[in-house]
């Protein structure tokens, strides 16, 4: 609860700018699969039960199996009892749901299925129409591919073949269409550049609209809220008053069953390519000139723009890499080694923990360390960025205290316990002495419900705003950097120090290193040979 007096001020609400979701034919590409289930249709139920959802928006599923219109509404339903957040689950609630729901069967590249899809849109397929009852569809499409990322220029073409592109524009009466990407895009700078060509020769770019989902999460929202809508933060937000920015994302889960997507991949192109440069971007831009998308991913691009093209040598002394050995689950059970995870091989040095410290060439943060930090298999799971404010001058306090003086840091707090904290100095009563202090604001204080990423995002693409999804250029960009990294962690030999790109070993459950530091008093990649344990603290000397 906040202080009645808080309580009672205005709120402004910026809604009415917003466009609002429309109603669409909502196509789901890998319909089956995990990421439809757990995520897509879940958050499309708990847009639904918050009337959030445009009357007449219909289901499409578009996947392999087979299955009739019931048997999949049954699935799509466990998984909505199962996943869907707000609320209790309602019988009488997913019945109305459910009459939006269809099936379309189809291989991914089977021309076919487009056609057949195409005519569903125009209104010309008897099954569908059966199916309906009189009804009629919408004339928007959004299709959205929850497939593995080998599909997502394929489905495109087929999508443009089948005349349901927008390169070429929209034909007379049609209405709009959308391409939802979601992640891994591309594996490398490269592949993301081809598969951006690609799409584009599918879809107008306005009309492509790529994931990250950590653009969906309230409190990565609630950065540009903090920055641009408070007077105290602005004025001190550059290097004058900043000493050091660190953002970190740590899990405690390993890589689970992802191995054959994983181990091709590693933690800085999982992670850092995407959430953690967005977390960057977000928090070191400059004000844009206004809230339209565009406006707002220009200003990131500057960022990603502004970060010098580092020689490998460079990059290796600025980066760090480390591989979870066995250890504790955190639960009190034993994780197994990362090289004896299903589909990882016995010798992978892929990453399962990446850091890198940057500066931004540019003249509001030029000189402050930056550092990027991630990992899975630690002993806490917790996102977060902090702002650490140099020390007072030294004088008065800061000349007595020295370092015992602890420098005001505001963290961001994206989860699991999402806030803003703020320390402070502030004296210990009845002493002459000095304690930091913290003053904490957390979201569950003030909302019952925190909407999930996706439910944003897919309620953002269906009203046609961009801003929180990835312009191509974006990717471009973050991809120049992660090259440059991956470039320089190909050339060094995983048994080298940790400074000269070698793979630290650490033991699963691991706390979480300060800042990224993850320091090698473990053994390294040769050293463990096949073993797989480290029990050396692997934050030592860090
Ligand atoms: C995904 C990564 O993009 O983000 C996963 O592929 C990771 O490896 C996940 O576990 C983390 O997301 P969140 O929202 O749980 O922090």
């Amino acid at each position: 609860m906040l202080n009645e007096s808080v309580e009672r001020l205005p709120i402004c609400n910026l809604e009415d700018r917003a466009l609002s979701p429309e109603p669409a034919v909502f196509v789901v590409f890998g319909a089956t699969g995990d990421l439809a289930h757990r995520k897509i249709f879940p958050a499309l139920y708990d847009l639904f039960a918050g009337g959030l959802l445009p009357e007449g928006l219909a289901i499409v599923g578009f996947a392999r199996r087979p299955y009739a219109d019931e048997a999949f509404r049954d699935e799509v339903k466990t998984s909505c009892a199962a996943f869907a957040r707000r609320g209790s689950f309602s019988d009488k609630g997913w019945k109305r749901f459910a009459e939006r729901i269809f099936y379309l069967r189809s291989d991914l590249d089977d021309p076919e299925g487009y056609r057949r899809l195409a005519s569903v849109m125009a209104g010309t397929d008897e099954a569908m129409n059966a199916a309906l009852g009189g009804r009629r569809l919408p004339s928007n499409a959004l299709f959205y591919l929850a497939v593995g990322p080998a599909y997502f220029g394929s489905i495109a073409e087929r999508l443009r073949e089948a005349g349901l592109g927008t390169a070429e524009g929209a034909g007379p009466g049609e209405g709009w269409r959308r391409l939802v990407v979601e992640k891994p895009y591309g594996h490398d700078g490269a592949s993301a550049k081809a598969l951006t060509a690609t799409l584009q020769g599918a879809f107008a770019e306005k009309d492509i609209y790529r994931i990250d989902h950590y653009l969906g999460k309230e409190t990565v929202q609630n950065l540009l809220y903090l920055r641009f809508a408070n007077a105290v933060f602005e004025p001190v937000w550059n290097r004058n008053h900043i000493e050091s920015i660190d953002i970190s994302v740590y899990e405690t889960e390993g890589i689970g069953e992802r191995g054959g997507y994983y181990d091709a991949a590693g933690a800085a192109r999982d992670m850092m390519q995407n959430h953690l440069v967005q977390l960057m971007c977000l928090t070191t831009m400059e004000p844009p000139a206004s809230l339209d998308p565009e406006s707002i991913r220009d200003e990131k691009v500057k960022v990603l723009r502004s970060i010098d093209a580092y020689s490998p040598e460079e990059f290796l002394r600025r980066a760090r890499r480390g591989q979870y050995a066995r250890g504790s689950d955190g639960a009190g059970g034993t994780r197994r080694a990362y090289r004896e995870e299903s589909r990882v091989g016995p010798g992978s040095t892929t990453e399962t923990f990446a850091s890198l410290r940057l500066e931004l060439d540019n003249w509001r943060f030029s000189g402050v360390p930056i550092t990027l930090s991630t990992g899975k298999a630690f002993a806490e799971r917790f996102s977060q960025i902090v702002i650490r404010f140099r020390r007072p001058p030294a004088a008065l306090f800061a000349a007595r205290c020295g370092d015992a003086l602890a420098s005001n840091e505001l963290t961001i707090r994206i989860q699991p316990d999402e806030g803003v904290w703020l320390r402070f100095n502030a004296k210990v009563p009845g002493l002459a002495a000095i304690k930091p202090s913290e003053l904490r604001f957390s979201y569950r204080q003030v909302a019952d419900y925190l909407p999930e990423a996706y439910e944003r995002l897919i309620a953002d693409a269906l009203a046609g705003d961009s801003t929180l999804f990835i312009r191509a250029d974006e990717s471009e960009y973050a991809w120049r950097v992660l090259d440059g990294l991956e470039k320089a962690w190909a050339s060094a030999d995983p048994e080298d120090s940790p400074e000269r790109g070698g793979l630290i070993l650490y033991p699963a459950g691991s706390p979480v290193p300060m800042s990224g530091a993850l320091e090698a008093a473990a053994p390294r990649a040769a050293a463990a040979s096949a073993a797989t344990s480290a029990t050396a603290d692997p934050t030592a000397g860090a």
